[in-house]
């Protein structure tokens, strides 16, 4: 599991505000603790386990004194939940400088077994609701002129996986709502008249990890791992801090002429 880490390594993200949608555990507690690291304020979105998130956020408290950090809960799939929490993050911090949308959801069944519910549930909480933050998102980046916004995608929206077809359709979704949110970001600004060199902009990216070191994959049937094991060049499952790196190194300032890419995070398993 992800390493612990007791203060600043960084200034990479001085100054700035992060929300990160699904923030208090798995892949999106090592994001929310890497933008720490860098020196960002971190809102931390959560589904419903309110004293797992409230531990979270007195923990980062405690390893960074100096930062400012928050928890929010709402279902980002439902449009509502989605606007409210982007509107109190603004409210509490006062902007919005980096959109992770990490929150995601899996209903394993093979196509032949899936309940229209198992198809609904996924697609609306990782497509959606990414969806939804973003379009909040990008409204205020661009009146702001600046901001990042980095979506969790997954080797599976890439390759399929048996029993997935919900997560792997809502996760290849992803690339093309990354790279139309990433060219909108950019017409915008060019007719704002604020497309400029000097800038360091408005970038959407999106991060694909591989079989990470999860509850989510931990509740994967052990036989089923083990072949997963077996197809991954790098033979182990990836720290979450692995992918982490990448979110926090697409969200500084000089990563300003990055956007609309796909960066995979997968110990080579699509060699
Ligand atoms: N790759 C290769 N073989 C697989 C497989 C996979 N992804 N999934 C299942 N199989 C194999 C099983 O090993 C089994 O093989 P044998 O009969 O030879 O033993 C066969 O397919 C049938 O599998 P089950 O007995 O498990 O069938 P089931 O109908 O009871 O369950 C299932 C099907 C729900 C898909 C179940 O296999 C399952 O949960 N698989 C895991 C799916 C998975 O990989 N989820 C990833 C979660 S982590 C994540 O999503 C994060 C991310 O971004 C990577």
């Amino acid at each position: 599991m992800s390493e612990q880490s007791t203060g600043l390594k960084g200034n990479k993200l001085a100054g700035r505000t992060a929300l990160v949608t699904g923030g208090t555990r798995g892949i999106g507690a090592a994001i929310t603790r890497s933008l720490a690291e860098q020196g960002a304020d971190v809102a931390m979105g959560y589904g419903g386990d309110h004293e797992r998130a409230r531990q979270f956020q007195e923990e980062m408290q405690r390893q960074f004194p100096e930062g400012t950090f928050t928890v929010h809960s709402g279902n980002v799939g439902k449009a509502t939940d989605a606007r409210q929490t982007f509107a109190d993050v603004v409210e509490q911090h006062g902007k919005v400088d980096i959109l992770v949308n990490n929150a995601g959801i899996t209903r394993d069944r093979t196509v032949l077994k899936m309940e229209d519910d198992d198809w609904d549930a996924v697609l609306q909480v990782n497509l959606s609701g990414t969806f939804y933050m973003a379009q909040a998102a990008l409204k205020h980046m661009l009146e702001r002129g600046t901001g990042r916004i980095v979506n969790v995608s997954s080797i599976i929206g890439e390759m399929g996986n048996v029993g997935q077809a919900n997560y792997a359709a809502s996760k290849s979704g992803l690339f093309g709502l990354t790279k139309t949110l990433a060219r909108e970001a950019l017409f915008h600004l060019e007719r704002a008249g604020k497309l400029s060199p000097d800038s360091i902009g408005v970038t959407v990216n999106s991060v694909t990890p591989g079989y990470v070191n999860t509850e989510m994959v931990e509740a994967v049937p052990e036989k089923v791992l083990e072949k997963i094991k077996g197809k991954i060049p790098m033979a182990r499952l990836a720290n979450p801090d692995e992918i982490a790196r990448v979110v926090h190194f697409l969200c500084a300032d000089k990563s300003s002429y990055i956007t609309g890419q796909v960066w995979g995070v997968n110990g080579g398993m699509d060699m």
